[in-house]
């Protein structure tokens, strides 16, 4: 899964925002021990993301799909002290991992993790939040989708990761790419929002409702 040639990577985190040792180490320990360490969005990504916490002016972000915490993370430093984060997540190894990392910091304190399946969570939430990010399991994007809309406040931000999905949602072959296709059509043709795909890392679906 590599996106972008390596050297335009490289220049592009060269020349933005720089990072914190926290997020080197919890990329570094992810990569050594989970199956598929790739799923971490990276600090491109996370920077956007605390653009976003911080333009909305949010004080309520929602995660679907936490994985080992790191884009969590990095929208919680971007939050002021009161606000607070909720993520989603289904597997105890990664929730064991982001944890860790959140009691290292003090912004780690403004994150809660719903265990379990992500359209169970957001099944019980209210609204409204000023941020949503969508990175989990892509089978139920659009369900995802629909229930973050439900959730945001007007003037939110959702934004859906992996909308390019390699490339896969140009022809689409799979159940996972299909439905990723799906959503991307759906939202075009949403009326209540205002959307843009912006070609970075795996695609980014920035949604915002009217
Ligand atoms: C792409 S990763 C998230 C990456 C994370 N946002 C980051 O940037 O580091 C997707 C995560 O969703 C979790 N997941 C998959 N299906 C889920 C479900 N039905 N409910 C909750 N979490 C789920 C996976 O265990 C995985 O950790």
């Amino acid at each position: 899964m590599e996106f972008l040639p390596k050297e335009i990577e490289d220049y592009c985190r060269r020349h933005s925002q720089d990072e914190l040792e926290i997020y080197r180490q919890l990329t570094a320990e992810t990569y050594e021990s989970c199956q598929i360490p790739q799923m971490l969005s990276g600090p491109i990504v996370g920077t956007i993301l605390q653009f976003f916490v911080r333009l909305t002016q949010a004080r309520l972000v929602l995660e679907v799909g936490m994985f080992t915490g790191y884009s969590a993370l990095k929208m919680a430093e971007a939050l002021d002290g009161s606000g607070e984060l909720l993520t989603c997540e289904i597997d105890p190894a990664h929730i064991t991992i982001g944890r860790n990392y959140f009691q290292k910091v003090p912004w780690g304190k403004r994150i809660t993790v719903l265990e379990g399946t992500a359209l169970e969570s957001l099944a019980n939430l209210e609204p409204s939040f000023d941020l949503v990010f969508i990175d989990a399991d892509k089978i139920n994007y659009l369900n995802y989708y629909k229930r973050a809309v439900e959730l945001i406040r007007s003037g939110g931000i959702i934004v859906l990761d992996n909308a390019l999905w390699s490339g896969r949602v140009i022809m689409p072959e799979d159940d996972g790419s299909r439905t990723i296709a799906e959503t991307n059509d759906f939202i075009q043709k949403d009326d209540s929002v205002w959307n843009v795909l912006l070609p970075i890392r795996d695609g980014l679906m920035v949604v915002q409702k009217k």
